[in-house]
């Protein structure tokens, strides 16, 4: 079928996400390799976004294509109530084993928004299985958790949900914290310690995602950690973005000295190749739930939890990602995109920019302050795809979050595009 007539095809049959730019049609993809992406109609585009961070060592790296294709000979997927296999085995083990804190089980479910619904849920049952009136949920304002109805609760009043506000559950919700605002934070923290009722506070760890990708002030975090520690307030981590070396570490929790009791993960767990969530829990979570009483034990299960051919690619990538040479990939991208800094120092277009790890961020002036929906974001997002990049900007935010294969030429080489942009 020519790309014409598959574009049409497109057109009529296919709903896609967020799809924003209505005026240009989807770009039909043949195939990807590395960070390229090779389109049917003969273009080559850098992926700088890791295709939503999902990818970790570029598309299609052949040790996940091979693990795949060697798991599917055998198996495919089984119900995983009752029946286990060893991909999904060896993967908790091995993740057990780099997880910050004291993890000591693996739940698998299929995506982030379920990774975050599953810690969510753990996070409300410990605390009415030990009898405890505990059942508010912390979370920090301007955070993205996913699209399910419990993430979009502790994501809070954004655009994204304002359909659906009259349905999402009740949270409080902690001011981004800063010099400025921390003792107002501490006041509702204490507040709420008081009140003796708050569950578990969900965070993002360092680094805020779609919410506007903003670095946290990392004491304030912690201490804001801290506190709820000592007030008897389960912390879930939500490692969605942040977790397989995005920051640098393997998992952005190591950067702090609180660990969570909790940690959700997804995006690059698979290296960008299926579907998979998985939320870790410490053995104190966990035998909350080991009762022999049904009313007690998790009642949560996805169809297609614990598929198998997810783990093999998760365990693939899990391969290359704690080699020698993914750690010197990791420290070099870091490396280029904290020397980009400069760059960017005193540039008018710019509220705010900063590195962590592999992630470049910035934050444009808003041009009529109006966030998401900022028009801006869809000018950028056009601006550089002409120039062969997949950049996504999110609203004012525009960041850079390339795949670990990429080199130091072509990251040197989509900053400068960055630059260009921001003096046009
Ligand atoms: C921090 C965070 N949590 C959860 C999610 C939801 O993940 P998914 O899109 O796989 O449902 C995302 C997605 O961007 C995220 O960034």
């Amino acid at each position: 079928m020519n790309s014409n007539s598959l574009a049409d095809k497109d057109k009529k049959f296919v709903w896609h996400p967020f799809d924003i730019f209505k005026n240009s049609p989807n770009i039909l993809v043949e195939r990807a390799l590395g960070n390229k992406i090779y389109t049917t109609e003969g273009r080559i585009l850098s992926d700088m976004v890791s295709s939503w961070w999902v990818n970790l060592h570029g598309h299609n790296h052949p040790h996940i294509v091979q693990a795949i294709q060697k798991q599917a000979e055998t198996l495919s997927h089984v119900i995983f109530s009752g029946f286990s296999h060893e991909p999904a085995i060896h993967l908790a083990e091995r993740l057990i084993a780099i997880l910050p804190g004291k993890m000591d089980k693996i739940f698998f479910s299929d995506n982030g928004s379920t990774a975050v619904e599953v810690g969510l849920k753990m996070a409300l049952q410990y605390w009415y299985n030990a009898g405890k009136q505990k059942t508010r949920i912390l979370a920090f304002e301007g955070g993205y958790h996913g699209d399910t109805f419990g993430a979009m609760s502790l994501a809070g009043p954004e655009p994204f949900n304002q359909p659906f506000q009259n349905h999402l559950f009740e949270v409080v919700y902690l001011p981004f914290p800063d010099e400025q605002n921390i003792s107002k934070t501490l006041e509702v923290l204490k507040r709420e310690f008081n009140s003796g009722l708050v569950a578990a506070l969900v965070y993002e760890p360092l680094i805020q995602g779609v919410g506007g990708m903003r670095l946290f002030n990392k004491a304030l975090q912690e201490k804001i950690l801290k506190l709820c520690r000592d007030n008897e307030v389960l912390l879930v981590a939500d490692e969605v973005m942040t977790g397989f070396g995005r920051t640098g570490k393997l998992f952005a929790s190591e950067h702090f000295t609180i660990k969570p009791d909790i940690i959700c993960l997804s995006k690059g767990i698979t290296g960008g190749f299926l579907p998979l969530g998985a939320t870790a829990a410490t053995k104190n979570i966990y035998e909350a739930f080991n009762s022999t009483d049904k009313r007690k034990i998790f009642l949560h299960g996805h169809s297609y939890t614990g598929n198998a051919l997810s783990c093999a690619a998760a365990n693939a990538s899990l391969d290359l990602l704690l080699s020698d040479d993914c750690k010197r990939k990791i420290d070099m991208i870091s490396q280029i995109q904290s020397q980009f800094l400069k760059k960017l120092e005193g540039n008018k277009k710019l509220e705010w920019f900063a590195s962590i790890g592999t992630i470049l961020t910035m934050s444009q002036r808003p041009e009529k302050s109006k966030g998401y929906f900022d028009s801006q974001s869809e000018d950028a997002y056009q601006y550089f795809l002409d120039k062969d990049l997949l950049l996504r900007p999110l609203g004012n935010a525009l960041y850079l979050s390339p795949p670990y294969c990429t080199k130091e030429d072509e990251l040197l080489h989509a900053q400068n595009v960055v630059l260009e942009y921001l003096e046009k």
